[in-house]
């Protein structure tokens, strides 16, 4: 393990927030302006993380006996309670979503008591708590590399969008840095094997774009407006050469490393700038703390 202790040895702050979606103005059907690829992108993404998120609480929680390190038990309690307020705030936007025309969002909405819910932590059960945990740990890296693009890029950032998601969108890119390596850090102290947590990022690797690429592709079909074929292949030879991913695959080949730690990619800096321009005294979403 190298640099950069010093992001995570202070705990993540819970931001209790309150995101007023299409206010005063209504949201768009494109929040990213005109842009069908990428708005289709951003609600299936929005769509999936609060019970992807549920779920990595509930991966780390498997482990809690394992985390005796006060330090580290303080950045557990801080990743639950950021990943919780990430759900509630998604869920909000998802509402919107769905009554905006985004009818694929609906399914991934569900409550904790339904069908889907109970399957889902089914699985969990029957599948071992390291490789549950791996891929917690995988996800967190894969969303922090991908949060690393998102504040990081000027190109990103001026793409035209709802004022309102790109907010929830830095706020939430802003949070995954902060709590990037805790759900590895419990991964460790629980004597996960390096094979697995190697093993698992490998299948991500290979997997998660063809399966994201597919979602957003039914997506669109469920939206009549979008069924624009040029500006679709325009709009998709955009995002897959585009800031968000060029690259990508190298900067995430580096966790399957051995011996490799997510502080290793010092996003000290980067994290500062964003958590004084989001928080700061001047910051843009002071006033939306609750
Ligand atoms: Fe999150
Ligand atoms: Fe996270």
């Amino acid at each position: 393990m190298t640099t950069s202790r010093a992001a995570t040895e202070e705990y993540p702050k819970v931001r209790r927030i309150r995101f007023r979606f299409g206010e005063p103005e209504p949201m768009r059907h494109y929040l990213v302006e005109d842009n069908i690829v990428l708005s289709h992108l951003v609600a299936l993404l929005s769509a999936v993380f609060p019970p992807g998120e549920e779920s990595f609480i509930r991966s780390v929680r498997r482990f809690a006996d394992s985390v005796t390190d006060p330090v580290l038990k303080q950045r557990v309690a801080a990743f639950i309670g950021q990943e919780s307020v990430h759900g509630q705030e998604h869920r909000r936007l998802n509402q919107k979503l769905i009554d905006m025309g985004y009818p694929f969002v609906r399914l991934f909405t569900f409550g904790r008591a339904s069908f889907r819910q109970r399957a889902i932590e089914r699985i969990e059960k029957m599948s071992p708590g390291y490789a549950h945990l791996a891929m917690t740990a995988a996800a967190e890296h894969y969303t922090a590399t991908l949060a690393e693009r998102v504040l990081g890029s000027d190109e990103i950032q001026a793409i035209p969008a709802d004022a309102e998601g790109r907010h929830l969108l830095n706020w939430h890119a802003m949070e995954e840095l902060e709590h990037k390596s805790v759900a590895f850090d419990v991964y460790r102290a629980a004597g996960g094997p390096e094979w697995i947590r190697i093993g698992v990022m490998a299948a991500a690797y290979v997997f998660t774009i063809p399966v994201v690429t597919a979602g957003v592709v039914l997506s669109i079909l469920t939206d009549p407006r979008g069924w624009r074929p040029i500006r679709l292949l325009r709009q998709t030879h955009y995002v897959f050469r585009g800031p968000l991913l060029r690259g990508l695959m190298a900067d995430l080949r580096k966790y399957m490393r051995p011996g490799f730690h997510p502080d290793d990619i010092d996003t000290t800096a980067l994290l500062v700038h964003w958590q004084q321009e989001l928080f700061g005294a001047e910051g843009g979403l002071v006033d939306h703390l609750k």
